[in-house]
């Protein structure tokens, strides 16, 4: 057993971390954790840890420092130290360029055990966190895997986002105002995380999905502009970049034009690419819902790369080639990507793309060609022909090298194939920067999406967002015109990734029962739901509009990580459980009893 002792007196002078060749000399007292550590035949050399990294200690035997050398002798990974010695610098051959503070090392005169520890199940020391331990270990020891100086320093960064936010809104006029947790089950309540009232049996608060109709009611109640970096819940199926609970800066104001809400969201985006480093060029760029569709084939592009979408059904047309001839005859489209340089890419690596689009996207097919400096090579000459391949290569402008990538179908489907097609193509060949941070504003959403499975209209974003004015009598029109409405609604996407969206809302209770009606809800049902708002709308709504960002997915990229579990401190797993407190977990029959309510499994 080793002997512990205390802090007594000491206090830390210095971060460990920080320490620099200009420090030489100094006399400093460190406190932090034992990383590794190395026996010589005459001294004991121990990285020590804390927030900010690691510095190199050095327990002598010689130099008159024996006693602290005795004292390390039953030192291991994580115990909790303090130590007290002089910065020097280290000999040429001992240099770690690889260490921030790989120039000195701390000549130890005293330690101070302040506690042991167990042997950590995961390893701390960064490689080999990141390969040998699995996430689920990660989590489950989420207090040791936050030691890590990385997960200190994206937790830094957030802390860092949100306190850059809080200065942006307020200096912007915004009143932060906190909202409820519990409340009424309301808009896609499917998704709803339900709470038991204790007081009254049988009856259950929801947790909010987002502050959607709070926010509204602020502006209703004279507020102006409103944000609050707010916690949301959502029992969905998860992603790497979904969480079932999640943070977003919520942002609401009255009277406002667009261009004045893109403004104060542009202007904070660029105080936060401040913080890595990066100088934003405003103002950012902005596409139609359709142009990105048709270009991109995705509502959220990254647009750090080209490899856009072309439409070649024109060409194809002229060819007898039955699978395109369907897919036009249908009212689709061909379109094709090139990728430039990949003429190369093997039989097995194109068979696997066409797998993937067929089972993920419904793809009926993936058509190649692949541009040679002797010709074209692909199954699809024999098909449609020399001449028309041709044409194909010339309207794509594909060179000697270059692989062109072709599906046909319905537009949603060959728009998702391709545009997915792009994305991985580009992350295999590392097309990007990766510390390029490339947003843009999609705007004009569709206002409606009809699910042929359920034969009704959904709202693309929520049943809250205005139509545009001059749109209002296709509304009016009936279904049939219903896919032309154009919502005023935009997202803002960074690196091909949705961190945010948001519209102008609907302010009038006659439209809101308008839109209501076209999404299938009954004047019942729409009161039944909604009443409390429906009523509050008739008492002198100002035009209000806003946006919400998702923070975390907003820090990962920020951080330049790829899952917004790295940058949440005690985030659930891929299976929505928390594995450290063992969440969600069985109740105690009394709690059940309490709450009237009994478990049908
Ligand atoms: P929306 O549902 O688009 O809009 O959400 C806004 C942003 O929140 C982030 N986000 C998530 N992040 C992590 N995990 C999740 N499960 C998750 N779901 C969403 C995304 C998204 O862009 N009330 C409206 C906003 C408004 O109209 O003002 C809303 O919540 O980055």
């Amino acid at each position: 057993m080793v002997e512990l002792e205390n802090l007594g007196d000491w206090q830390r002078t210095h971060l460990a971390g920080q320490l620099r060749v200009a420090d030489v000399g100094q006399t400093v007292t460190l406190m932090g954790w034992v990383g590794r550590r190395r026996d010589h035949a005459t001294a004991t050399f121990v990285d020590l840890r804390d927030y900010s990294g690691f510095v190199q200690v050095v327990f002598d035997s010689g130099r008159g420092q024996g006693a602290a050398y005795a004292k390390a002798r039953p030192l291991r990974t994580e115990y909790v130290i303090a130590v007290r010695g002089v910065v020097v610098q280290r000999a040429l051959e001992a240099i770690n360029p690889k260490m921030a503070t790989g120039e000195i090392e701390i000549h130890a005169d005293e330690l101070r055990i302040l506690n042991d520890a167990q042997t950590p199940p995961l390893p701390l020391d960064e490689e080999k966190t990141s390969t040998l331990a699995g996430e689920e270990v990660r989590l489950k020891y989420r207090y040791l895997d936050l030691r890590r100086p990385t997960m200190q320093a994206n937790l830094r960064l957030r802390a860092q986002v949100t306190a850059t936010i809080r200065r942006w809104m307020d200096s912007h006029g915004f009143l932060e105002v906190e909202t409820p947790f519990l409340i009424r089950s309301t808009p896609e309540g499917a998704r709803d995380f339900i709470v038991p009232s204790r007081l009254h049996p049988g009856h259950f608060f929801a947790l909010p999905q987002s502050p959607q109709l709070f926010k509204q009611l602020l502006m209703i109640g004279g507020c102006d502009r409103y944000y609050q970096i707010a916690r949301c819940f959502r029992d969905e199926d998860l992603r790497a970049d979904r969480q079932p609970e999640f943070t977003q800066l919520d942002v609401e104001m009255s009277f406002p034009q667009v261009e004045e809400l893109f403004t104060v969201i542009e202007g904070l985006m660029a105080e936060l690419a401040k913080l890595r480093g990066i100088e934003l060029a405003l103002p950012l760029p902005r596409l139609t819902y359709d142009e990105a569709m048709r270009r991109f084939g995705s509502d959220k592009p990254d647009i750090r790369f080209g490899m856009e979408l072309q439409d070649i059904s024109d060409i194809v047309r002229t060819a007898d080639f039955p699978p395109y001839q369907a897919a036009l005859e249908a009212g689709g489209c061909v379109k094709a990507i090139v990728a430039s340089g990949k003429a190369d890419y093997s039989r097995k690596v194109l068979d696997d793309f066409t797998d993937w689009l067929r089972k993920d996207y419904k793809a009926g097919g993936l058509g190649y060609l692949k541009v040679l400096a002797d010709g074209i090579q692909s199954p699809l000459v024999k098909s449609l022909g020399e001449a028309v391949v041709q044409a194909v290569t010339e309207a794509t402008q594909a060179r000697p090298g270059d692989l062109v990538l072709i599906v046909a179908g319905t537009p949603p489907v060959v728009a998702a194939s391709l545009g997915a097609l792009r994305v991985e193509i580009a992350r295999r060949e590392r097309l990007y920067d990766p510390r390029h941070f490339a947003f843009l504003w999609v705007t004009d959403f569709p206002m409606f999406e009809f699910a042929p499975e359920e034969r009704r209209w959904y709202a693309m974003h929520h049943p809250f967002t205005s139509p545009r004015e001059e749109d209002l009598p296709l509304l009016a029109a009936g279904p049939a015109q219903w896919h032309r409405v154009r919502a005023r609604a935009y997202d803002l996407v960074l690196n091909g990734v949705e961190i945010g969206g948001g519209s102008i809302r609907i302010h009038r209770a006659d439209v809101q029962r308008t839109v209501f009606s076209a999404l299938g809800f009954s004047e019942q049902d729409a009161r039944q739901r909604f009443g409390f708002f429906i009523d509050a709308l008739t008492y002198g709504t100002p035009p209000h509009g806003g946006i919400a960002l998702g923070l975390d997915r907003l820090v990962m990229l920020l951080a330049g990580v790829d899952s917004i579990r790295e940058v949440i401190a005690f985030p659930k797993t891929a299976h929505a459980t928390d594995l450290m407190c063992e969440a969600p977990n069985v109740v105690e029959p009394g709690q059940l009893r309490e709450l009237r309510l009994r478990i049908d499994l």
